[in-house]
């Protein structure tokens, strides 16, 4: 009985329909470079009729089972070299070089099930092919050591302006992790569109209390893509507290032994006199 309502739900789903089950095309890429696309489906019942890919409409890539079990790449073409890269039943991965700007726009997965139901399923993700690579940001003002004291100031920029729809994030982390809004604030001209920054303002205590010495970086990401700028932040320890530390762990593990050996060495230079 509850065997049979699982598959009643199993084919309502089928016949719902989801065979495809996801598209994965990176959000950006550069010319001269490289792109990784996949297309997920699940057919379950029944099986693949065909696999097509599309850039802007234009058919580039066809897998047909049936025909022959080889993919056909269509081409070629001054956009992108294709290659595959993975098929399995459920998924195809392509591998798209020699990515021109032109190559931007819109790619298309198509899935058609067999016989007889020749449901056909599509999804669309688009890209942008950037013509210049990305560079790391630049960090601005920092220095070497710093002392306990001082509020520590270090300005993080991109090395080029970006068209403000293809414009990548900053974010500064210390050690690795995220630094809260209340340390980051913007940086550079506001007015020269494109080139702001974010600087990052740390309290020289800080790194003290974790030692002396922590790591920032500075993250610019765009899509998929994430370029560093790193520096060590020091500051300055007084080498009093290192003496004071010193005496005070030293005192400790003596105990009481410590009281006898002095009381002892009391004791001998009385004897003496
Ligand atoms: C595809 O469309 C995008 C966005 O509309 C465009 O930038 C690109 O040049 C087009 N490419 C081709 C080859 O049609």
């Amino acid at each position: 009985m509850r065997s049979l309502y699982l598959s009643t739900i199993l084919f309502l789903n089928y016949a719902a329909g989801d065979i495809l089950r996801g598209v994965d095309v990176p959000l950006y890429a550069f010319a001269g470079g490289q792109a990784t696309l996949s297309c997920s489906y699940d057919l379950r019942a029944t099986r693949l009729y065909s696999l097509k890919w599309y850039h802007n409409g234009t058919e580039f890539y066809r897998y047909v089972p049936t025909e022959r079990n080889r993919p056909i790449y269509i081409g070629p073409s001054h956009k992108f070299s294709v290659k595959e890269l993975y098929r399995s039943d459920q998924r195809v991965t392509l591998s798209l070089t020699r990515l021109s700007v032109s190559a931007s726009g819109q790619y298309r997965c198509e899935v058609i099930a067999e016989h007889p139901s020749f449901r056909t399923e599509a999804g669309t993700a688009s890209m942008t092919v950037l013509r210049e690579p990305l560079t790391p940001p630049v960090l601005v003002g920092a220095r070497e050591i710093y002392e306990p004291t001082e509020l520590i100031k270090i300005g993080c920029q991109l090395r080029r302006p970006f068209h403000h729809e293809h414009k990548p994030t900053l974010q500064w982390y210390l050690e690795g992790s995220q630094v809260g809004s209340e340390w980051v604030t913007p940086y550079g001209n506001a007015l020269q569109q494109g080139s702001s920054g974010l600087s990052l303002h740390v309290p020289g205590e800080q790194i003290a209390s974790a030692g002396g010495s922590l790591q920032a970086e500075c993250r610019l990401t765009l899509g998929p893509h994430t370029l560093s700028a790193r520096k060590t932040l020091r500051v300055r320890m007084r080498m009093i507290s290192y003496v004071d530390n010193y005496h005070s762990t030293g005192s400790k593990r003596m105990g009481g032994s410590g009281f006898v050996f002095v009381t002892g060495a009391i004791l001998i230079s009385l004897l003496l006199v």
